[in-house]
């Protein structure tokens, strides 16, 4: 149950040649909820971008179960079990609804599964609206559906909580919570807001100038010092 699924060792990342990511590792375990954190140009779009293959990584390796994704096109990194939400949501606005969902389908699924309107049941009374017309908090939940449709095992979320009111970012921690316990999924997910962190993370990492500074499973957290690591 506990084994590491998702193993990335001594990633390197650049954009021309400056280096945004050096040498980086981490893991995380099937059903595990970890929180990377860091200030804005830390790195962490980078590495979610460098994760699912977006952007090359110059060395390093990525690993799923074991299986190497590095050098592979982020189709086939989704298709052994990579979801990937950016940020900022990227929803199809002119799509509606229940198109956007079902642009993330596998090959062999024409349909919506009912359990991702389960989880989102705000997305299933709205199926038919355009997806532009939505508030931020539902996109978020749309951008989320729709990297849930190809039944990944380990979700890649990037600020989740970006532009988002109070009272809907802790409705999305519950959400979070709440998929993981019933997929059996993992979740590496990008953030800023230390409540949301605290709230759905089983561990924290910190992020500064591409390189992890601090990790502590949420249980045995300093706040003050993550506080002070997190501020400017
Ligand atoms: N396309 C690009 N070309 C060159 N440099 C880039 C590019 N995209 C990002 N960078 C730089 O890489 C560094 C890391 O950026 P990144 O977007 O990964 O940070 P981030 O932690 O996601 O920030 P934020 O919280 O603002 O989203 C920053 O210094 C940024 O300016
Ligand atoms: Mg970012």
């Amino acid at each position: 149950m506990n084994e590491e699924l998702l193993t990335v060792e001594a990633l390197r990342v650049c954009y021309g040649e400056s280096e945004v990511i050096g040498r980086l590792s981490l893991s995380a375990r099937q059903n595990e909820i970890v929180a990377l954190m860091g200030l804005n140009g830390m790195g962490k779009t980078s590495l979610m971008k460098a994760l699912i293959g977006l952007l090359p990584a110059r060395a390093g390796s990525i690993r799923l179960s074991g299986r190497e994704l590095g050098g592979s096109p982020p189709h086939e990194r989704v298709r052994h079990g990579l979801g990937y939400v950016p940020q900022g949501r990227m929803v199809f606005p002119t799509l509606s609804v229940e198109e956007n969902i079902k642009t993330g389908l596998g090959d062999k699924e024409r349909r919506v599964p009912e359990h991702l309107y389960r989880f989102f049941p705000v997305l299933k009374e709205m199926r038919r609206r355009r997806a532009g017309n939505l508030s931020g908090g539902q996109q978020q939940q749309l951008a989320i559906a729709r990297a849930l449709a190809s039944r990944p095992r380990v979700l890649l979320l990037d600020e989740p909580t970006e532009g988002i009111q109070p009272s809907i970012i802790k409705d999305l921690a519950v959400q979070l919570k709440q998929i993981r316990d019933q997929e059996g999924l993992t979740i590496l997910v990008s953030e800023q807001v230390l409540s949301f962190a605290l709230r759905v993370a089983d561990r924290v990492l910190v992020m500064a100038r591409g390189a992890l500074v601090h990790e502590s499973p949420r249980e045995s957290l300093d706040e003050a010092k993550l506080g002070a690591l997190l501020s400017i």
